[in-house]
C-alpha cells in the first residue's frame, strides 16, 4: 500500500538523500516537503529542498518553509558536516518553483486536515520544531495521523553530545512535545542509522548508475565522507535520514520495537537525550517505538533502485 508522507527535513547531504528514496520509491507518495532551520538556516536549507526537487525534476511536490529557529534554544547549525551550504560539495540547479506561501507548520495541518484519516504519515529527519508547533496549532491530528517517523536520538548513542543526538539537541522541547503525544512515533535513532555506512563499494554502486541524480549521490558522499571522518573518526560515513524511508518502504528492513521514550530537557549534561525504557515489555498501551536493527545490505539496495529510477 502506498504511503503518503510529508517529510519534514533540513538538507543537509543525508536529508537529500531521503528526500531522493522517497521520490524514487513506488511506495511512496511524497506530499509535501517542509523545511526546519537545523543543519543551516532555514533559507539555506529551503533553497536546498527546492534545488534537489529541480534536479530530480519534480518541482511540482509542494515546499514549505519552517521554523528558523527551535522554540526556546538559540539557533545551531552544523557547518562541519554539512558546510556553510548544507549541502557543501555539490551544484544543484537553480529552482524554478518557488515555495508555498503558508509556513510548515499551517501546511502539515491543513494537508492532515483534508486527507483521509490516517493516511499522512509524517516523517522528521530535522529538528521537530515543525511538528511540535503543527500538533500546538491543531491538535486533533494526533488521532488523523497514521504514524510520525523520526531520525533522532538515540538508546545507547549521542553525536553532538556523549548524551544527545543533533536533531533532539537542537530543539529537545519540541522533540518532547512530539513525542509525548499520543500518536504513534518511532523513533530510527543513532544505534540504527550509525550502520547506515555508505562504503566505497556503495558509491561505486551509485557511480555506475549514471544518471545525474547518481552523480549527486556520488558528490554528496565525497564531502560527507570528509566531513564525518574529521568530525566523528567515521571510516565511511553514516547516511542517517534515509532509515526513516526504508523503515516506511520495507519495515523488514529497521526492526523496531515498542518501548516507552521520553526527552531529557533539563540535564545538566544530557539535554536533548532520549531516555528509552527497555527494562521490560512496553506496556500494551505504549504508542512509541524505537529501531534496533537494519539490513544494511537491503538499505542499500533500496536506496539505489529509488535513485536510479529517478
Ligand atoms: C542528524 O543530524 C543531521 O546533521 C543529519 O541530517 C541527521 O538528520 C544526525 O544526527
Ligand atoms: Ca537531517
Amino acid at each position: 500500500m502506498t504511503r503518503r508522507i510529508i517529510l519534514d527535513c533540513d538538507p543537509g547531504h543525508d536529508d537529500a538523500v531521503a528526500i531522493m528514496f522517497a521520490l524514487g520509491s513506488p511506495d511512496i507518495e511524497l506530499a509535501a516537503i517542509t523545511t526546519v532551520g537545523g543543519n543551516q538556516t532555514i533559507d539555506k536549507v529551503t533553497r536546498n529542498a527546492r534545488g534537489i526537487l529541480a534536479l530530480c525534476g519534480r518541482e511540482e511536490v509542494p515546499v514549505y518553509r519552517g521554523a528558523e529557529r527551535p522554540l526556546l534554544r538559540q539557533v545551531e547549525t552544523a557547518p562541519s558536516i554539512h558546510g556553510e551550504t548544507g549541502l557543501d560539495g555539490v551544484e544543484l540547479p537553480i529552482p524554478t518553483v518557488a515555495e508555498r506561501p503558508q509556513r510548515a507548520a499551517q501546511a502539515i495541518v491543513e494537508i492532515v486536515r483534508e486527507s483521509e484519516p490516517g493516511s499522512i504519515t509524517l516523517v522528521g529527519t530535522g529538528p521537530l520544531t515543525n511538528l511540535a508547533l503543527a500538533v500546538r496549532l491543531e491538535p486533533a491530528i494526533v488521532s488523523r495521523v497514521r504514524e510520525v517517523v523520526i531520525m533522532g536520538g538515540g538508546i545507547y548513542e549521542g553525536n553532538w553530545t556523549a548524551a544527545a543526538e543533533f536533531n533532539i539537541w537542537v530543539d529537545p522541547e519540541a522533540a518532547r512535545i512530539v513525542f509525548d503525544e499520543p500518536w504513534r512515533v518511532t523513533m530510527v535513532g543513532l544505534d540504527v542509522t550509525h550502520r547506515a555506512l555508505a562504503t566505497s563499494d556503495v558509491v561505486d554502486q551509485a557511480a555506475r548508475i549514471n544518471t545525474p541524480t547518481g552523480k549527486f549521490f556520488v558528490d554528496l558522499m565525497r564531502f560527507f565522507r570528509v566531513s564525518n571522518r574529521e568530525a566523528f573518526g567515521f571510516a565511511d560515513p553514516p547516511v542517517h535520514d534515509p532509515c526513516t524511508i526504508a523503515y516506511l518502504v520495507d519495515p523488514a528492513v529497521v526492526v523496531t520495537k515498542a518501548a516507552p521514550v521520553a526527552v531529557e530537557t533539563r540535564g545538566e549534561l544530557t539535554a536533548g537525550a532520549t531516555v528509552v525504557d527497555l527494562r521490560a515489555p512496553a506496556p500494551a498501551n505504549c504508542n512509541t517505538r524505537v529501531a534496533t536493527q537494519l539490513d544494511r545490505e537491503r538499505f542499500w539496495e533500496l536506496v539505489l533502485d529509488a535513485i536510479a529510477r529517478l
